[in-house]
């Protein structure tokens, strides 16, 4: 019998990079996920992946090292009991990859909650979360953990890393108001892994100047904790400007980021910034209304950019 396994889509609303050094975020769950299904294969000492995202089909056998595997390994290789082999995988999801919607925690959590029920596990949220992160560790080298924690549990998040290696703090966030926001594709692929090391590269080089931007960046999201509990649209549009100042200077915004926001806040957008680890991928915009919304996706699209309405609640 086939158990499937789903993990959500993901938006970082204020934070991307600055969690990584302990700083906090907010991120949201979205309606949109990946879903692993999961099979046992009598008789085999294989483990299959057929996926239908990246359209390839590979076999462990043939192909240990590909990088599926190796994030399989990762996340359960403390796992003494658990059979690893005779399974099929088949992976599917309803978003893109690359586009800073957190699609490789999305697969790390559907994998996990695959292998939970094919196997009766009986894992928790928590420990969900825990083996879906040492998947990310492999696929992204350093992550915070913010992206595995929303799509574990597919709400919106206040999120800390632990920086002492402990449990990073996790606080639902209820929105006081539904947020209209739109993510726009900037049609370009992103490499998460590079733009973290490239941020830690300019922190090295800059300690003053990152210094002065995390403490900036400090205030910023804790405004936006109590605009976002309270429904303040404009106050979170204003925040997120800001937000968007600051990873510009930490060098991950790109030529088309720039040039979505300017298209965004010119139609009347309240606000805008990159999502995810920037230099492509996706940005968030803010919009008042689903009319904004649309004013927006629209002009966008005369552009050459897709874009796709999204709320927060
Ligand atoms: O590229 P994404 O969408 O997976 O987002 C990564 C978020 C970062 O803050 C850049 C990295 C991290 O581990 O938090």
């Amino acid at each position: 019998m086939a158990t499937t396994g789903k993990g959500y889509a993901k938006v970082i609303i204020f934070g991307e990079h600055f969690v990584v050094y302990g700083l906090p975020g907010i991120a949201a769950g979205l309606d949109k996920f990946v879903t692993v299904d999961a099979q046992k294969v009598k008789d085999s000492n294989d483990i299959v992946v057929d996926d239908k995202v990246f359209n390839e089909k590979i076999s462990r056998e043939k192909n240990p090292e590909h990088i599926k595997f190796k994030l399989f390994d990762a996340m359960f290789k403390d796992e003494e009991f658990l059979p690893k082999k005779g399974i099929k995988f088949t992976i599917n999801s309803n978003f893109p990859a690359g586009g800073g919607m957190g699609y490789s925690a999305a697969l790390c959590v559907a994998m996990v909650r695959a292998m939970n029920s094919l196997f009766d596990q009986d894992w928790k949220e928590e420990k969900i979360n825990e083996l879906a992160y040492l998947g990310e560790c492999v696929a992204h080298g350093n992550p915070s953990g913010i992206d595995n924690t929303c799509s574990t549990y597919g709400t919106t998040i206040w999120f800390e890393k632990n920086m002492e290696g402990g449990k990073n703090t996790i606080r639902p966030i209820k929105c006081g108001k539904s947020l209209y926001f739109v993510l726009a594709n900037t049609g370009i692929k992103h490499n998460t892994k590079e733009a973290v090391e490239d941020v830690k590269k300019f922190k090295e080089k800059n300690p003053k100047e990152f210094d002065v931007i995390c403490s900036d960046y400090k205030s910023i999201v804790s405004h936006a904790k109590k605009e976002v509990k309270f429904g303040g649209m404009f106050e979170i549009g204003k925040l997120m400007n800001q937000n968007q100042a600051l990873l510009k200077q930490i060098g991950v915004s790109c030529e088309q980021i720039d040039q979505i926001v300017k298209i965004a806040i010119y139609e009347g957008a309240l606000g805008a910034k990159l999502t995810g680890a920037g230099r492509g991928g996706n940005v968030l915009i803010l919009c008042e209304n689903e009319k904004f919304q649309d004013k927006v996706i629209n002009s966008l699209a005369g552009k050459g950019f897709e874009a796709i309405k999204v709320k927060v609640s």
